[in-house]
């Protein structure tokens, strides 16, 4: 009889099998050390002056839309778990020195104050920047004569990030998330909330960013590449290594952030796991629109099964030491958690 074949040898010098424990589904879940909800994840809305939606070209499922699509799109997310957003705006019009980044009727203080009015419990974060909204792309204001040419006023723009930032706080954010990259830009927040009673606003801090190539389909969605020169003056080196990493996470962490930051994710999964064991703040990953949109594209050339990578990817990010996920795969991963 055919079983007789499978008989083991009952003198196998085997010990330690390790597929013991992969035999069945349940077995494989028991013995899962790393876990993936939806409300870990966080879902990014742009926010436009235009009315209606449009989706954008270089990330397929995502979209520009006006305060009441992306309070729908809000409202979808929390039915499915996820409680957190985080805002980016598209303003109509752009300056030298950004300053609907910091207007009291700018286009993410408008779509802020309507979901904190329709959808009271969900978690409001504000990406504090200015390249949305600086003519120049930019993420603070030009200092024409610096040394090796124009090149981004650090403490002008601290002043600028740190009045967006209240700017924000009035508007109802529960974390602001600075991600302009400045020296001190932290500690600016902090006192400015301070200074104007938002003792309770958090800080979520872009500490470690990286002067990645993956935000290119961001930029075009936000309309913010620089026009002239590039972000490497401010940026992260993305070949730096974990000193400076470790660096700018203790300037942060001094200056008063709840969160840390480490973006983009896929690339700098050590750094991540870096930051996680020399801190004890909780810890973001920023899975960048780049990163979105490689999966995206090969899943729609049929190149890979998207639902399968997308959760093997969170869940990477989640081992290596993310306790949240800023991801524009939110919606979807959080569908299929639940289906699973
Ligand atoms: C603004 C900002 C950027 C991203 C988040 N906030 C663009 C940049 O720094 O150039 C990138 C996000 C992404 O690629 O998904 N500074
Ligand atoms: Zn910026």
């Amino acid at each position: 009889e055919s079983r007789q074949n499978h008989e083991p040898s009952t003198s196998s010098p085997l010990t330690e099998r390790p597929r013991r424990l992969r035999r069945t589904r349940a077995l494989r879940a028991l013995v899962r050390e790393t876990s993936l909800r939806p409300d870990q994840l966080i879902l990014p809305l742009f926010v436009h002056e235009s009315p209606g939606e449009a989706e954008i070209s270089s990330m397929p499922g995502v979209w520009r839309q006006d305060v009441t699509r992306a309070v729908e799109r809000a409202a979808h997310g929390q039915e499915l778990g996820v409680s957190s957003v985080v805002l980016f705006g598209i303003p109509s019009e752009k300056d030298e020195l950004g300053s609907g980044a910091y207007s009291e009727e700018g286009v993410v203080q408008r779509a802020a104050r309507e979901l904190k009015r329709q959808l009271p419990e969900l978690t409001v974060i504000f990406d504090t920047c200015l390249c949305e909204y600086t003519s120049h792309g930019h993420c603070g204001p030009l200092h024409l004569h610096g040394p090796g040419g124009a090149t981004v006023d650090n403490d002008a723009a601290l002043a600028l990030i740190a009045r967006t930032a209240v700017s924000q706080a009035r508007a109802g954010a529960d974390v602001i998330a600075p991600s302009a990259a400045m020296d001190g830009m932290v500690g600016a927040i902090r006192s400015a909330l301070d200074a104007n009673g938002f003792h309770d606003t958090a800080i979520m801090s872009y500490a470690v960013k990286y002067a990645s190539a993956f935000y290119g389909p961001f930029r075009d969605a936000a309309d913010s590449a620089p026009a002239m020169g590039d972000r490497a003056s401010y940026q992260m080196d993305p070949l730096g290594g974990y000193r400076e990493a470790l660096r700018e996470a203790r300037l942060d962490v001094a200056q008063g952030a709840d969160f840390l930051m480490v973006k983009p994710a896929l690339a700098y999964l050590d750094v991540l796991r870096s930051v996680r064991e020399h801190f004890d703040l909780p810890l973001v990953a920023y899975n960048v629109s780049g990163e979105y949109a490689m999966v995206k594209m090969a899943a729609r050339a049929g190149i890979l099964d998207e639902r399968r990578v997308v959760l093997e990817s969170l869940g990477g990010m989640r081992r290596a030491g993310a306790d949240a996920i800023i991801t524009y795969h939110a919606l979807d991963a959080a569908r299929w958690l639940r289906e699973a």
